[in-house]
């Protein structure tokens, strides 16, 4: 027996090696209501260009949805014979509404425009699941950062003492980066709502059919431009592959925070118990999986992103089989961040932060000396000799293994006549922080602001 959709010009086949290599089945099933819908619209486009009757159009409605109903209670299933769940489906609704009928559904489309246009409604639906746990993860941030309105704790760059900052402030960093990932799929969804039914194999159909009736239906906002591109890209594809790759590495630089700051070493942060793990060995062990896994994550996340241009890179337009390797990728990295955001997102919420551990290691590593050198500055030394005279400040408590705030008014002096005893009034942390106030900067009045500005730009996405 033939090939089912191309018996036609065929004498034999296909061969069971090309079968078993052609069959998308076990990955495109989870399509199968989206078809459904595609099939119900393009139904809908056909009876409007007079190739259904009304009647017609009811009875082929009401198979349709006989078919998704066997679909979802798994009385209906991809037969070893069905190359992909357009072909299946279609053999399900012939099985249904008999060969009459059902035999007329397939005019004016192609499985072209029906997956290009089905991997977007997938798309579109999976981005409201994904933005939902990414606005939950940037909430809880901000209420964690609304715990510790005033908590210091060591910033750090180049992993070394830097400056004091809030606990505040540098969460709310990583909360930044996932409001703009959100922002980022409210921008790539106006692109995606475009569909591509209409388009045929890639030029579109001689039968006169209202693509854009076909895209209200879906609930899409219109029908694309142009045929070729319609079934021939895939950059709504790549793009969203990459935004899940976006949030992915966003919540691996935190995952990996988590992980320094609950070493014995940095001893930051405590995990809840019922969101870390234990050893099979050694009975003292708590250890950070969550985070393990999110930083090991965005690696495969990254990778299917990086598979999926590298498919698309070498294509001639129009439609070409390659382009069956653009689901797996995509399908992957959304099942990976459904799995992991809420996981992510609940050792978040449940961890302790150890804010005497972090104030007592605020001032170390002589993180108060731009204080000291900006101070002289206020007192008219040029910058680049406050940077000199600070340096040798540094440099003789280093010698000395004293810290900046130890040094009395004497020692002050001897390094410079600058330093009189009213530097000391900068040398907490306290005040250093609350010295930072302007737009964006740590200081507790700052990180308010900052804070209520979060909520306004989650309603907006
Ligand atoms: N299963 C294919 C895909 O995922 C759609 C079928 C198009 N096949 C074809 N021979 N034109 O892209």
């Amino acid at each position: 027996e033939a090939g089912a959709l191309w018996g036609g010009r065929f004498s034999d086949g296909p061969a069971p090696e090309l079968a078993r290599l052609s069959k998308s089945t076990h990955f495109d099933w989870q399509l199968a209501p989206y078809d459904l819908a595609g099939s119900k619209a393009h139904a809908t486009a056909l009876a409007a260009a007079g190739y259904l009757t009304t009647d017609e159009l009811a009875d082929m409605h009401a198979a349709l949805d006989e078919l998704g109903r066997r679909v979802a209670a798994g009385g209906f299933t991809a037969a070893e014979s069905d190359e992909d769940v357009h072909s299946a489906l279609e053999r399900g609704l012939i099985e249904i509404a008999g060969a009459g009928l059902g035999g007329k559904l397939r005019a004016g489309r192609s499985r072209n425009d029906q997956i290009a246009t089905l991997i977007r409604l997938y798309l579109l639906d999976h981005a409201r699941v994904i933005g939902a746990d990414v606005a939950e993860l940037v909430r809880v941030l901000a209420a964690r950062a609304a715990e510790h309105p005033e908590a210091p704790m060591p910033g750090r760059t180049h992993l070394q003492h830097a400056q004091p900052v809030l606990l505040a402030h540098h969460l709310l960093a990583h909360a930044w980066p996932l409001v703009r990932d959100l922002e980022r799929l409210a921008d790539w969804s106006t692109r995606a709502q475009v569909s591509p039914y209409g388009s045929g194999a890639l030029a579109g159909s001689t039968l006169g059919l209202d693509a854009e009736l076909v895209a209200r239906e879906l609930g899409l906002a219109g029908a694309v431009e142009n045929s070729i591109d319609g079934t021939a890209s895939r950059d709504v594809t790549a793009e969203f592959a990459f935004i899940a790759s976006m949030i992915a590495v966003n919540v691996s630089r935190l995952a990996e925070e988590v992980i320094l700051w609950s070493t014995a070493e940095f001893g930051f942060v405590t995990l809840h118990d019922a969101w870390s793990t234990g050893s099979s060995i050694m009975p003292q062990k708590k250890n950070p999986d969550i985070a393990e896994l999110a930083r090991g994550k965005s690696g495969r996340v990254i990778g299917n992103l990086a598979g999926l241009l590298a498919t698309l890179k070498g294509l001639p337009l129009a439609y070409n089989r390659d382009l069956q390797e653009d689901k797996e990728p995509v399908f992957d990295s959304v099942e990976t961040l459904e799995v992991l955001l809420p996981a992510f997102t609940g050792m978040i919420a449940t961890l302790t932060f150890e804010t005497e551990r972090m104030a007592e290691l605020a001032p170390a590593g002589f993180s108060l000396a731009t204080d000291v050198a900006e101070w002289l500055v206020k007192e008219h030394v040029a910058f680049r000799d406050a940077h000199e005279i600070t340096g040798e400040l540094v440099g003789y408590c280093e010698q000395r293994g004293i810290t900046l705030e130890q040094l009395s008014d004497e020692q002050l002096a001897e390094v410079s006549p600058h330093l009189t005893p009213a530097v000391k009034a900068v040398l907490s942390v306290p005040g250093s922080i609350a010295a930072r106030d302007g737009r964006g900067g740590t200081s507790p009045a700052s990180v308010q602001r900052q804070l209520a500005g979060i909520a306004p730009r989650l309603e907006a996405v």
